[in-house]
């Protein structure tokens, strides 16, 4: 009776099972996996949300793409971060996963694919599987630093490829796509005829000095036509504002077809609340307090994270260069699953494995840098204490 875009066993799988049952038995858990920033004791200006109450608010006048006083915020932010986009290439959707099913719709028939960098963060494949699309992987290979594999690029395209997507910086690798990189990809992208898209929802996360200003500027195409992709959930730490866009960019006839039609999707759904588009300058504004404690907490973290790699010889971090998560190779005793629900409910600390984000090997955990320092320090001391680094305190 059901669509096979969603898969038939719904059951949870057993970290999530182990982690309920922990839950309900009362169990503390250092949670290493929290990215959800509103539960990480960042403080919130109490009136942030208060120019949500705008009486203009009152009065309802859709627009597909949004209202252009809230685009105009947008380009500003992409001015702030030194990228020149016009407010009329601007689309405003109520969630970059939503983005993310409008660029497909626009882009993709059923049976279409998508190039998915591996590892990656694991909605994509769900995110392409609800619009019928079919994501392909190609790969992301570390040597001290994350690259792209062009080789397994070139095999993963076919005759129905139709966009290529990035995330830069990627959860979880923290890797910048390079300016070289995006050179390549563009003119490949342009002499397929294929769409490139950007999510660069951690763009603001740059745990190394001058990564960002190394990294391909996306927006500012020529060749390829190009859709990045960002939003309030990352950028201010606020997805329940329920705000995020697609810039559009490259040659103007292909983005002026793109426009057009995303004009007709947008207009089917109309998602985006009038109150959070006329506080949309204003949270931008104010929200910038909490993307510096975001910053600040995340680079502290991944500092600390690296000054204890530097003392667990059997545990490797791997290079990061922005966002909010770090990736930890350690030593293949067992399985990665047995490891994470050893660590669960032995040590009570909460990781994810990497093959939930489809690393080819084993065996890698992916720590969020969200958590307060306290708590995070503590589970790191506990994972090493699990690899036998016993000088290290409880
Ligand atoms: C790389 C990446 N893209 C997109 C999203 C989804 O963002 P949003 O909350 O705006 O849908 C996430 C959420 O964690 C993410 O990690």
């Amino acid at each position: 009776m059901f669509s096979t875009r969603l898969p038939s066993d719904l059951s949870p799988n057993r970290l999530t099972q182990a982690v309920e049952r922990l839950r309900a038995e009362g169990l503390e858990i250092l949670d290493l996996t929290e990215s959800n920033p509103t539960r990480a004791g960042f403080a919130y200006p109490p009136d942030l949300l208060a120019p949500l109450a705008d009486p203009r608010g009152l009065m309802y006048a859709p627009q597909p793409f949004g209202a252009l006083a809230a685009r105009c915020a947008v380009a500003a932010d992409y001015t702030r971060r030194g990228a020149e986009v016009e407010p009329e290439r601007i689309v405003l959707t109520a969630s970059t996963s939503e983005a993310y099913s409008l660029v497909f719709k626009v882009l993709c028939d059923p049976g279409d694919e998508v190039l998915v960098p591996r590892p990656s963060y694991p909605l994509l494949e769900h995110l392409t599987r609800l619009e019928a699309v079919v994501a392909t992987p190609y790969d992301l290979e570390y040597d001290g630093c994350w690259s792209i594999d062009f080789g397994s690029l070139d095999r993963a395209l076919s005759d129905r490829t139709r966009a290529v997507l990035i995330v830069s910086p990627n959860n979880p690798t923290g890797s910048f796509v390079k300016a070289e990189e995006l050179a390549h990809l563009a003119a490949l992208c342009a002499s397929r005829q294929v769409a490139l898209i950007a999510d660069e929802v951690f763009a603001d996360y740059e745990l190394k000095p001058g990564v960002t200003g190394a990294a391909g500027r996306i927006t500012a195409r020529q060749d390829a036509l190009v859709f990045s992709l960002g939003g309030l959930s990352k950028s201010i730490g606020l997805p329940q504002a329920k705000l995020a866009w697609i810039a559009v960019g490259g040659p103007e006839p292909l983005v002026r077809s793109a426009i057009g039609r995303l004009e007709l999707a947008s207009d089917a759904y109309l998602s985006v609340s009038t109150p959070v588009q006329l506080a949309t300058a204003d949270l931008l504004r104010t929200g910038a307090g909490v993307r510096a404690q975001i910053r600040a907490r995340v680079a502290r973290n991944y500092r600390q994270l690296l000054e204890c790699g530097e003392h667990a010889p059997v545990c490797r971090v791997l290079d990061a260069e922005g966002g909010w998560y770090a990736v930890l190779q350690v030593p293949s005793l067992g399985s990665e699953e047995d490891l994470v629900l050893d660590l669960l409910t032995t040590h009570h600390v909460l990781v994810h494995p990497g093959y939930f984000f489809d690393f080819k090997r084993e065996s890698y955990l992916i720590v969020s840098l969200l958590a307060p320092e306290q708590t995070f320090m503590q589970g790191i001391l506990r994972i090493l204490r699990h690899f036998g680094c016993s000088d290290w305190p409880a």
